[in-house]
């Protein structure tokens, strides 16, 4: 069976971009057909400044909001990515097989240090190195594939890239990874700026609806959303964005398509209400599921014990085997050695 890894950082509120565009396949779909491997990536979000208590508290909710959204632990592994060493042992032994200028020409890497840089603020070396943990989720786990967003196609390409110049140096150790694009049922858009994706580290909140917002306050969101100065309800995502986005939205709620719906509606405003409470009806099952883990964080806590040691089980023996192929002596060394011949 296909093995698939997807990491989320737990850097903010999720959304409901997050939902229609990833997770909710995610939980219908994805985990019956491949062998999936969720992680929540806690130690990716330490690559900038993090309110210990803030990522705490945004670690258990991405967890619980990703079991909330279906995710069952039955068929598919969830877990959070600091609770299972192989990710740090495998991604030092990356970091020996990366290049620095392979690193530094990576664009996100200098996005980012453009904008710290902009803020005053010191740039983490682990900001540097974060595409070498990220192969190491994905090279650890023998992922096949990777389902991201455009802007994570290069690192899973340096994972590719990792992968194969191990093969090729030590022997056979990993499975060579390659990026997918998520069949998405809508792509989401900011509220308040249509043409901007709707983000989880988004700033003022007002254009995004969070899974957790309560219902009035979606209602209020959505019925602020941003359209634009025509009248008539029309799908045309580049002259319309705002009202393509509601339109898309409603249709990734219902099932329908946002042309035929265009057709259905006079006004503005009739849209932006069957929007508001079609996408309540459909985060209600979610929020319902998350009010019950919320009353027992034992579960949860058990859950993703159990998850962590189904993947430190999955992970283990790539790792073991890449430092054995590097060079490095394991333990019982005199053993393993003299049943190789070496
Ligand atoms: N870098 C990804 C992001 O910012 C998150 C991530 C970390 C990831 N490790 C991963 C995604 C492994 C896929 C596979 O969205």
């Amino acid at each position: 069976m296909t093995r698939v890894f997807s990491g989320i950082q737990p850097t903010g509120n999720l959304t409901l971009g997050n939902y229609l565009g990833a997770m909710r396949r995610w939980a219908q779909t994805d985990q019956h057909q491949t062998d999936s491997v969720f992680c929540v990536v806690d130690l990716h979000a330490l690559t900038v400044d993090q309110d210990p208590a803030r990522l705490r508290r945004l670690s258990r909710q991405t967890a619980m909001l990703m079991l909330a959204a279906g995710l069952d632990p039955e068929v598919c592994t969830v877990f959070l990515q600091s609770h299972v060493d192989e990710h740090t042992r495998l991604s030092y032994l990356l970091e020996c097989v990366a290049s620095d200028g392979e690193m530094r020409r990576m664009i996100q890497y200098k996005e980012k240090v453009a904008r710290q840089r902009e803020r005053g603020a010191s740039v983490r070396l682990s900001l540097l190195t974060y595409p070498v943990l990220m192969a190491a989720d994905i090279l650890g786990y023998g992922a096949d594939e990777v389902p991201v967003g455009d802007d994570q196609v290069q690192h899973v390409e340096l994972a590719r890239d990792l992968a194969v110049r191990f093969n090729q140096r030590y022997g056979h150790t990993f499975v060579v990874p390659k990026a997918t694009r998520p069949a998405v049922a809508a792509r989401v858009m900011n509220l308040q700026n249509p043409t901007a994706k709707m983000g989880k580290s988004d700033d003022s909140g007002l254009g995004v609806v969070y899974l957790l917002d309560e219902p009035d306050v979606v209602r209020k969101k959505i019925m602020r959303a941003v359209t634009d100065s025509g009248r008539s309800v029309e799908y045309d995502r580049e002259g319309r964005p705002g009202i393509a986005n509601l339109l898309e939205i409603l249709a990734a709620c219902t099932g329908g398509d946002p042309e035929a719906l265009a057709g259905a509606y006079e006004s503005y405003g009739a849209l932006k209400k069957d929007t508001a409470e079609a996408v309540l009806e459909v985060l209600e099952p979610v929020r319902a599921r998350h009010r019950e883990l919320c009353t027992d964080p034992a579960h949860v806590e058990g859950v993703l014990r159990d998850g962590a040691e189904k993947a430190r089980a999955m992970a283990r023996p790539t790792v073991d085997a890449a430092y054995r192929a590097i060079g490095l002596l394991p333990p019982a060394f005199e053993t393993a050695l003299s049943a190789v011949g070496r």
